[in-house]
This record gives structure tokens, C-alpha cells and sequence, in this order.
């Protein structure tokens, strides 16, 4: 069986197919990164008309890298949300329009399942159940892996994203949109006892997060730093400052999400963790994560954890995992959706709508 992925729900257009013998026989992708980065961060009706112009060049290009026609494609997924509103609209209608042009189903998806299920496309597979970490621009969220259609939220952030906290942290010291990979670059040359930020929520019991806090004091000690040395609000900080706050903002965040983590393997009793989104590439968390270990106790040894880091292009926004969770709904028998349905995007879609709650 042979499915057409379609991703739209910010600023990637992602076209794969996915074919349940053979495996991912095509993965193309456009990001509009580039187009953005003049704005400091995502214009929505750029970003849909965007979608517009790419959709149809990409699937030609997906057929062509896996060497099919339209008439071999026997599904189409499509990210029904969550996402930005205009964005999903382009995605939906096109799929539903060649769905109807082609006479196949049309699978909805939701885009969190996407991710989740991200990690069972990369060579080295991690075994259900796993605990999953997904980090990017949009989610920082950790969830309970049990298989396939069993997923339960065990936490998230209550404001910002971690990418997010990354990216409106590099405006503040000037640094270009999307800024978490600079960032990361410029904190291997600071010093981590610079600057003590806050780890908000650190020992909050629970698998919650902050970040928008940390940013406020990112701004507090540069508004301090600038007082001190007499600089002018356009002047750029002294590149030593610079290192040192990304430095110590990236360790904070680290640190937040490396605690929680391992809050969340204690809680749930696995010992399989699996990070996926963009701010997953960064080294200091990879550094922490590669090396987590659980104890149940303050007496009890330490338990060892596996941790999956999949390629960076199947953990950002991608076509790929879209078709690979509407294979997997195929081959769980559920149904695609009726036009009507499959026309009504989600942009605020809970996830709680297709998860198990966490338990109370
Ligand atoms: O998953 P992703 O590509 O897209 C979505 O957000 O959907 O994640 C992008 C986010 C951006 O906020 C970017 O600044 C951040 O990931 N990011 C990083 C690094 N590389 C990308 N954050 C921290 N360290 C990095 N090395
Ligand atoms: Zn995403």
C-alpha cells in the first residue's frame, strides 16, 4: 500500500510517500525559514501562500524520486492540525482535491501523532513503550508511547516552547530568526557560571514547564549588562556577554528539560526515551540526554536509559511521518474520513482529542 504524505502546518511544505512493504520511498521538503527570517518569526498568509506554490512541484518531485505515478498512490494523509489556520487549509485542500481527482481515501491526521511516531521510521527503531520528548518551535511535551493510537500527554510547557524561548532569546541579544542553532554555536564558547538563570518549575513535582520566565531574565540581565557598560540600546553586547548568556540560558533550559525527563521515565517505569523536534539537535541537551539514568530510589542503583536522538530531518516538520501515521491508521483498520470531515481543519486541535488523559 502506498501512501502520499502531505505536511502544511507552518512553515514546511513536506511531500513523502510511504509504502508499507518498501518503507519511505520519497521525503521532499520546502522550508520557508528563509522567507520568514526578515520578520523575526512566522507571517501566516506568507506562509499559506507559500504552501500554494509548493504543493503540486513537490509531489511531482516525490513521484519521481520513488519513480510511481498518481495512480499508484493509494491514500493520501494530510495534517488536519494543529497548526496555523491557512497554512492547514492549503494542505486540506489538496488533498481532498486529489483524493477526489484520483478516487482514494483521504486520511486526516493529527500532526503530534506524526512526531510521535516519527521515531519508527529511523534505522534504529526503539521498542514500544517509550517515553517521548517533543521539542521544537511549537511543542515542548513529554508523552507516553504504548503503541500505536495509545498515547497519553504526561506534560507540557504552560507558555512557551522551548524553540520559542530560544528564538525570542536571540532577538534580544540580535540574533536572526529562527536563532536556536547560532544560539547553541555562540554557548560552546561561554562560560556556564556566568550568569545564574532560573530552571522555572524545576521542582514543581509534576511534569509541567516554563520558559517564558527565564526569557524575562535573559532580558533583565542584558537590560543590566547594557546600564553597566554605557551602551546604547542599538549597540551589539560585547561578544563574551553574548557567549556567556547563551550559554547559561541553553543550560537552563537543558537542565529543565533533562529533570523533567527523567521525572517522566521514573512516573511511567519505562526506560526508553525518544527526543524528537528541532531544539532536539541541540548538543547540550544531546549531551544530557545520551547519558540519563533513573533511580527509584535515593539507595536504589541507577538504572540505565536508552535514548533515541532520530535524524534531524524526520524530527523537524516533515511529509514523511504524515504518511507514516496514515499507513499505520490504514493498517489499524481505521476508516478514512468522509469529505466533509476531512475538509474541517484543526488548527487548535487538542491532543487530548486522540490521547488518554494523564492520570489524575
Ligand atoms: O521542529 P522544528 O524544526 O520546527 C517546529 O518548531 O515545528 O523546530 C524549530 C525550533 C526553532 O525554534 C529553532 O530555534 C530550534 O528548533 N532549534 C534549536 C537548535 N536547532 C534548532 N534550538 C536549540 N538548539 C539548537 N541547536
Ligand atoms: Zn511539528
Amino acid at each position: 500500500m502506498l501512501v502520499l504524505g502531505i505536511e502544511s502546518s507552518c512553515d514546511e511544505t513536506g511531500i513523502a510517500l510511504y509504502d508499507t512493504q518498501k518503507g519511505l520511498i520519497a521525503n521532499q521538503l520546502h522550508t520557508q525559514m528563509a522567507m520568514h527570517a526578515e520578520y523575526g518569526g512566522v507571517v501566516p498568509e506568507l506562509a499559506s501562500r507559500d504552501h500554494i506554490r509548493r504543493l503540486v512541484p513537490l509531489t511531482q518531485a516525490a513521484l519521481q524520486e520513488a519513480g510511481v505515478q498518481y495512480a499508484d498512490i493509494d491514500a493520501i494523509a494530510y495534517t488536519q492540525g494543529p497548526g496555523l489556520g491557512g497554512a492547514l487549509l492549503a494542505g486540506a485542500a489538496y488533498a481532498n482535491a486529489l483524493a477526489f481527482a484520483l478516487g482514494k481515501p483521504v486520511l486526516p491526521v493529527h500532526h503530534l501523532e506524526g512526531h510521535l511516531l516519527s521515531p519508527l521510521l529511523s534505522e534504529k527503531q526503539p521498542a514500544f513503550p517509550f517515553v517521548a520528548l517533543l521539542v521544537s518551535g511549537g511543542h515542548t511535551q513529554f508523552m507516553a508511547v504504548r503503541g500505536f493510537g495509545d498515547y497519553e500527554l504526561l506534560g507540557e510547557t504552560v507558555d512557551d516552547a522551548a524553540g520559542e524561548a530560544f528564538d525570542k532569546t536571540g532577538k534580544l541579544i540580535g540574533l536572526p530568526y529562527p536563532a536556536g542553532a547560532l544560539l547553541s554555536e555562540y554557548a560552546k564558547l561561554g562560560s556556564p557560571d556566568a550568569f545564574a538563570f532560573p530552571r522555572p518549575m524545576l521542582h514543581s513535582h509534576d511534569l509541567q514547564m516554563s520558559f517564558s520566565g527565564l526569557k524575562t531574565a535573559v532580558l533583565t540581565a542584558v537590560e543590566k549588562t547594557r546600564a553597566e557598560l554605557n551602551l546604547a540600546m542599538d549597540d551589539p553586547l560585547p561578544e563574551t556577554v553574548r557567549n556567556d548568556i547563551c550559554r547559561c540560558f541553553q543550560d537552563a533550559v537543558a537542565d529543565v528539560l533533562t529533570a523533567k525527563a527523567q521525572r517522566a521515565l521514573l512516573q511511567t517505569g519505562f526506560r526508553t526515551l525518544v527526543v524528537a523536534g528541532g531544539v532536539g539537535a541541540n548538543w547540550k541537551l544531546r549531551e544530557n540526554l545520551s547519558h540519563i539514568s533513573v533511580k527509584t530510589s535515593p539507595k536504589a542503583a541507577a538504572e540505565t536509559v536508552q535514548t533515541y536522538f532520530p535524524p534531524l530531518p524526520l524530527c523537524t516538520d516533515n511529509g514523511a511521518m504524515i504518511a507514516f501515521a496514515g499507513a499505520m491508521r490504514l493498517q489499524h483498520g481505521v476508516q478514512s474520513a468522509q469529505t466533509a470531515d476531512a475538509f474541517n481543519v484543526k488548527p487548535r486541535w487538542p491532543l487530548s482529542d486522540i490521547v488518554k488523559q494523564p492520570a489524575l
